[in-house]
């Protein structure tokens, strides 16, 4: 793995921000309506304070496979951002810890390193802060801090991981920093879609360009989706369907009361819907509001949206051409359009376009670290 020649910090990261405005010239050959483009993918950004070694990458790697992390020892990152279904799950709705149900799709890791905000919502701004959030969920990992640091300790590798990485015992901290390294390294390679924005005319099928020409055109798909990873990094309501689990299960419901509450949400056995954004906020003009997510590697994440909503990227452009769902804050961005079957197979392929050819995956570590009496 030479992921700290390729990845090699700000450095790297300010030449490529040179490098893509310089490509930024060529891909305005395509403007969308607000001047909004399409830009090639540039290296992943590394914050100064959590830089990329080897060995941090693979104690992530470790830790992200590493069931312990969870309260019962059953489920890793990688039970839900299975490096095998696009490091998503495959299904509506994330799996959850047991004995609990889940309310919302899971996104996938792939990529989440370009990412402002993480979650649907938006509410951890870095992976560092997300990593922790997951493993003190009650619906997800359910385990408590101080009893997993010394869990952890009591492992004889794990110890002497932090101790060589980061100069420290184990901590909360450090352990949030090495499995964000090792998500930093769960991108896309720069794909045909790239290399056309970087000039190469002859890297686009003539359906494909037609296909980006609707998506930056009639479609208006570039409205939200722009720049590298195809996301204004804003929120946005687009009124996705309810689905029924959320409606009927008495534990998914349970979990979205939960959720208000844990969020200091006012009256939260009143709230009847993901309000999104609006939990964070507690805005009204924020109900309804997700994440705009990367429209990158969709080809192994379905299904779509925050709720799962829908099973194909056909349903999606379905969807967008009604003009989105109904919501009193919809977005006037979204308006109907019609396309004619060869324009729907031409935005269809533009949007496989930007999937690497292969899936994105991860090994899983041989074997997980023992404890200090030999078992796992
Ligand atoms: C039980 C399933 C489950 C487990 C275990 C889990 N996650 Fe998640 N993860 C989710 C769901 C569901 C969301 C979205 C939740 C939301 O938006 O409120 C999510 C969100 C994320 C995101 C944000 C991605 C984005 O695009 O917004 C990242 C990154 C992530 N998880 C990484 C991890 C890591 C690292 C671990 C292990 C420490 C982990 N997850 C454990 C289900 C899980
Ligand atoms: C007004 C801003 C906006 C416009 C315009 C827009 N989108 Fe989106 N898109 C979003 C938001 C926000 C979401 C997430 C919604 C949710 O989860 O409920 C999303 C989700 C998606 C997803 C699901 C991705 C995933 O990983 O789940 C796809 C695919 C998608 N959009 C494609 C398109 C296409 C194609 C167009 C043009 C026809 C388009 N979008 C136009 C904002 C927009």
């Amino acid at each position: 793995m030479n992921a700290q020649k390729s990845f090699s910090g700000l450095f790297a990261a300010i030449a490529a921000a040179i490098v893509c405005s310089a490509f930024g010239v060529v891909a305005s050959a395509d403007p969308g309506p607000a001047g909004a483009k399409l830009e090639p993918l540039g290296p992943v950004p590394v914050p100064a304070d959590n830089p990329m070694t080897p060995e941090k990458i693979e104690l992530g790697r470790m830790l992200y496979f590493d069931p312990r992390l969870s309260g019962d020892s059953s489920l890793s990152c990688a039970k839900c951002h299975d490096p095998s279904k696009g490091f998503s799950n495959g299904v509506q709705l994330s799996d959850a810890y047991p004995g609990t149900k889940h309310w919302r799709h899971v996104p996938t890791v792939l990529n989440a390193a370009y990412a402002k905000f993480q979650f649907w919502d938006g509410r951890a701004d870095s992976l560092e802060a997300q990593a922790v959030g997951p493993i003190a969920a009650p619906i997800e990992m359910n385990q408590n801090y101080t009893h997993l640091v010394e869990k952890l300790s009591g492992i004889p590798h794990y110890r002497d991981q932090f101790k060589k990485v980061f100069n420290s015992d184990v901590t909360m901290d450090n352990l949030a920093k090495a499995i964000a390294a090792f998500e930093r390294t769960i991108v896309s390679k720069p794909g045909k879609v790239d290399k056309y924005l970087s000039g190469d005319k002859s890297a686009l099928t003539d359906s494909e360009k037609r296909g980006m020409e609707l998506f930056t055109g009639k479609a208006n798909c570039i409205a939200c989706h722009h720049g590298a990873l195809l996301t204004d990094n804003e929120f946005h309501t687009t009124g996705v369907p309810e689905i029924e689990p959320l409606q009927k299960e008495a534990d998914r419901i349970a979990t979205r009361h939960f959720f208000a509450t844990d969020q200091k949400y006012p009256n939260p056995r009143s709230v009847d819907a993901d309000y999104g954004r609006e939990f964070i906020t507690k805005s009204q003009s924020d109900r309804g509001k997700f994440k705009t997510p990367s429209l990158r590697e969709l080809k192994y994440t379905a299904p779509y949206m925050h709720n799962g909503a829908f099973e194909t990227l056909e349903d999606v452009i379905e969807f967008y051409m009604k003009g989105g769902g109904d919501h009193k804050n919809k977005d006037a961005l979204l308006k109907p359009f019609d396309l004619t079957d060869q324009e729907f197979d031409d935005l269809l392929a533009f949007l496989e376009a930007l999937s690497s050819p292969t899936p994105i995956t991860a090994e899983k570590p041989a074997e997980l670290p023992k404890k200090s009496d030999g078992t796992l």
